[in-house]
């Protein structure tokens, strides 16, 4: 028989329920985690974290699905561009939001249902970490990580709090990429043995490395996060950190991890694979920054292989696609040639089938936040971890490398008995940059380590895997630590 509860006995097990909830946060001791969920009517407060070029965007996207959301707060360490946008947001929407510089400050706002994440790489994985654990739904821009060891940690963390946690990689809402997905899968083209994905993407000099001030406005503590804080060393503050190691991961993290999201999400495979081998260079000019402008990454899956080209010098496109997947068929290929679409042809290059159509990958989030539904999502964050952890294997195996000669590069890739198409590869490559003007006889390619991958996990094993297995994960700065698994 139900009993009616006394005012008494509810305050008592209200103040049982807050002694818990304290008890229970004694690890997290920033956080009181928002408890408020989304009813089916109910509008869900949205906060906008990192809010210039893509955070920019975000708040477009938000302020289109006015009244389903709105966004009550955002959060940015530069004060012009926070400023700006919460202007922004209040001639949109009639509101003004709260506007935070500290994320840990911004968290504990119970306006905030759902944060979206569009910093620099190296806070991602923390900032969704962090909103997970303040009880927050998270939408997380791509790369959802800045090492492999962090993105399994926001997955660990998203299932452990049942929040819904969505990665900004938006192709796989798109109805024409999906379409042409479900081809491959329903054999179409036959068995598909290859994926090469292409970021064809000419990008210049960043300007030449030197010392820096910090533009004025911008909390330079804030923004290093769990990075180190160094002198700044890049003329221009925004944006070009993707082109240093300690905040960025290169165009294979950048532009690249759209379509190595595609180029896995098609062949099939749902884990890290066997092995990768990674070679290029930053060729063809000197400057501050520091990642691959030229890069081929090779990912063993055994009986299918996933070649990953990255070219930042002036390129032409191969089989139609500069930032592309393709998918090579027994009895065809497909050719993704933008986030929306493609074609499928004949082994003889006829055109047979047509893909196009657009999509709302973030109305699939707000979805998914009313239903509480993993499975809602489009890209949930298990598949954004693994695709952005082959872009940082690849990263691992290149930055592990050794300077050698373009003949002894040739030498080592036949040596190691990669496939015939790795090698063709490397041809195609060396090409583009003779084509560059690249000196190929005075210059040194970085050739990765040959790494093998322990079978079904995310280690490295054998050779060269102590020195891997470091960079799975970083040196994180107080208090900006990614906590271990035990401590999500
Ligand atoms: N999905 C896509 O198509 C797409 C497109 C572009 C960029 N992105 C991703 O979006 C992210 C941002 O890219 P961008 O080009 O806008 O970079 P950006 O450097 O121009 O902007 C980053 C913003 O984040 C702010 N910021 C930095 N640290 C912060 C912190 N701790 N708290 C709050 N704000 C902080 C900065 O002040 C800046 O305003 C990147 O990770 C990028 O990969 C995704």
């Amino acid at each position: 028989m139900a009993t009616q509860q006394t005012r008494r006995e509810f305050l008592e097990n209200s103040m049982f329920a807050a002694a818990a909830a304290v008890a229970g946060s004694a690890m997290l001791p920033q956080f009181q985690p928002t408890v408020r969920a989304a009813g089916a009517n109910e509008r869900i407060g949205m906060a906008v974290i990192g809010t210039r070029g893509r955070g920019g965007e975000h708040i477009s996207e938000w302020v289109k699905h006015y009244p389903e959301c709105e966004i009550t707060a955002i959060c940015d360490i530069d004060d012009g561009v926070l400023g700006k946008s919460v202007e922004r947001i209040e001639k949109a929407s009639g509101k003004k939001p709260e506007g935070y510089r500290d994320i840990r400050k911004l968290l504990e706002d119970k306006s905030v249902d759902a944060v979206s994440i569009a910093t620099p790489n190296h806070w991602h994985s923390l900032a969704a970490i962090w909103a997970i654990q303040a009880g927050k739904d998270v939408y997380v821009e791509k790369p959802v990580s800045h090492n492999v060891s962090e993105g399994r940690r926001v997955v660990e963390a998203a299932r452990k709090h049942e929040k819904i946690c969505q990665t900004g990689t938006q192709c796989r809402s798109m109805q024409g990429t999906i379409d042409a997905i479900e081809f491959i899968k329903a054999g179409k083209i036959g068995e598909v043995k290859l994926a090469r994905g292409l970021c064809y993407k000419p990008r210049g000099s960043i300007g030449p490395k030197g010392n820096y001030e910090v533009p004025a406005g911008i909390d330079y503590d804030l923004w290093s996060g769990p990075a180190p804080v160094k002198p700044l060393t890049r003329k221009q503050f925004h944006y070009d950190w993707h082109w240093q190691w300690d905040y960025g991961n290169g165009d294979l993290g950048n532009q690249g991890i759209h379509q190595m999201d595609i180029a896995r999400w098609g062949l099939g495979v749902d884990t890290l694979g066997q092995g990768v081998l990674s070679y290029g260079g930053r060729l063809s000019y000197e400057d501050a920054g520091e990642t691959a402008n030229t890069q081929v990454n090779i990912h063993d899956y055994g009986d299918k292989t996933l070649v990953f080209e990255v070219r930042g010098l002036k390129t032409s496109d191969y089989k139609g696609a500069n930032v592309g997947v393709i998918f090579h068929g027994s009895a065809g290929y497909v050719v993704l040639t933008s986030y929306t679409g493609g074609a499928a042809f004949d082994l003889d290059g006829k055109m047979t089938t047509k893909f196009s159509g657009n999509g709302d990958h973030f109305g699939n989030f707000l979805k998914a936040v009313r239903s509480r539904k993993q499975t809602d999502l489009a890209a949930d964050i298990l598949e954004g971890h693994l695709s952005s952890a082959l872009c940082h294997l690849g990263n691992i195996s290149y930055r592990l490398g050794k300077q050698m000669s373009v003949p002894a590069a040739k030498e080592a890739l036949s040596g190691n008995k990669v496939k015939d198409e790795a090698v063709q590869t490397f041809d195609r490559v060396t090409q583009h940059l003779s084509d560059n003007k690249v000196d190929l006889d005075q210059t040194q390619l970085q050739f990765g380590a040959m790494l093998s991958l322990a079978p079904g996990g995310e280690t490295f094993r054998g050779q060269g895997s102590e020195q891997a297995n470091t960079m799975l994960t970083r040196d994180y700065r107080a208090p900006f630590v990614v906590p271990a698994t035990k401590d999500l």
